[in-house]
């Protein structure tokens, strides 16, 4: 049975793995447009369960890594991406009992159920797509990137730095209200990045997810800081990435993002 060392160590391991599954989902999503939003639900419940694994760690006196599993995301076929995914949900289902063999805590053993009996949902899901994709080729094929691609990866790259940067924070900090307005803000934050990478891949690019290098933050006030100059810097990066912009629909969304991070900048 586990002490608290090792839970946190089941814990992290688990934590990288549902950042995999949120990324590697999303980017699916992308690629296979007719059953996009059915996988970007999933995608989100991902995400949920990171967050919940990283309230744990932090219960426990840890901190929560920011570690993520490597990706699945060469775009052969739908059926390979899709086989794929259902292969991560089984080993997720797996996982999760293992965990639940090594602790005693009934909050531990309580939490670890509740996600799994999700992972169990998703793999019915992801095998009732593949039933329905199988002999049709529903994938984005990768083209010569138009320049309007890479101006939206660098919005990917940028939103993905905050989504993780505000996640990490979140847990850092242990007032609930403070704690609860970041998560939504990595939410919102999750959107935009979700509104650029969908034309990354449409335009025939492929999004950035390089995991980003986060400062060390001495403290809360210094995290806010942070996150107001990222707010300040997010308002001008975009407004350069608009002016570049030619795609009609891409422009308007990110107009649309702007106008929200320009919202973030009187709220922190
Ligand atoms: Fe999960
Ligand atoms: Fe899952
Ligand atoms: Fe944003
Ligand atoms: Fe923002």
């Amino acid at each position: 049975m586990a002490d608290a060392k090792q839970a946190v160590e089941l814990l992290q391991k688990d934590i990288a793995q549902e950042h995999q599954a949120t990324v590697q989902y999303l980017i699916h999503a992308w690629l296979i447009p007719s059953i996009s939003d059915e996988i970007e639900g999933i995608a989100r419940e991902e995400m949920r369960h990171w967050e919940w694994l990283s309230m744990a760690v932090v219960a426990l006196g840890g901190q929560p890594t920011l570690a993520r599993d490597p990706l699945v995301i060469e775009p052969e076929s739908a059926e390979v991406l899709l086989t794929a995914d259902a292969e991560a949900e089984r080993l997720a289902i797996d996982s999760y009992e293992a965990d639940m063999e090594q602790v005693e805590s009934p909050d531990l053993q309580h939490l670890f159920r509740r996600i799994q009996a999700d992972e169990r949902v998703h793999r019915g899901l992801f095998l009732a797509m593949l039933d329905e994709v199988r002999h049709s080729e529903t994938v984005v094929r990768p083209a010569d990137p138009a320049p309007d691609a890479e101006q939206l990866n660098r919005v990917v790259a940028d939103e993905y730095r905050a989504v993780l940067a505000y996640l990490y924070q979140a847990f850092c900090f242990p007032e609930d209200e403070v704690r609860h307005f970041l998560i939504e803000r990595a939410v919102e934050e999750m959107k935009h990045l979700a509104w650029a990478g969908e034309h990354v891949v449409a335009l025939g690019g492929r999004p950035d997810f390089t995991l980003p290098q986060l400062p060390q933050w001495q403290d809360g006030i210094a995290m806010l800081r942070w996150d107001l100059e990222h707010e300040r810097s997010a308002d001008a990066f975009y407004g350069e990435i608009i002016a570049a912009l030619r795609n009609e629909q891409a422009r308007s969304e990110m107009e649309r993002a702007r106008s929200q991070e320009r919202f973030h900048i009187y709220e922190f």
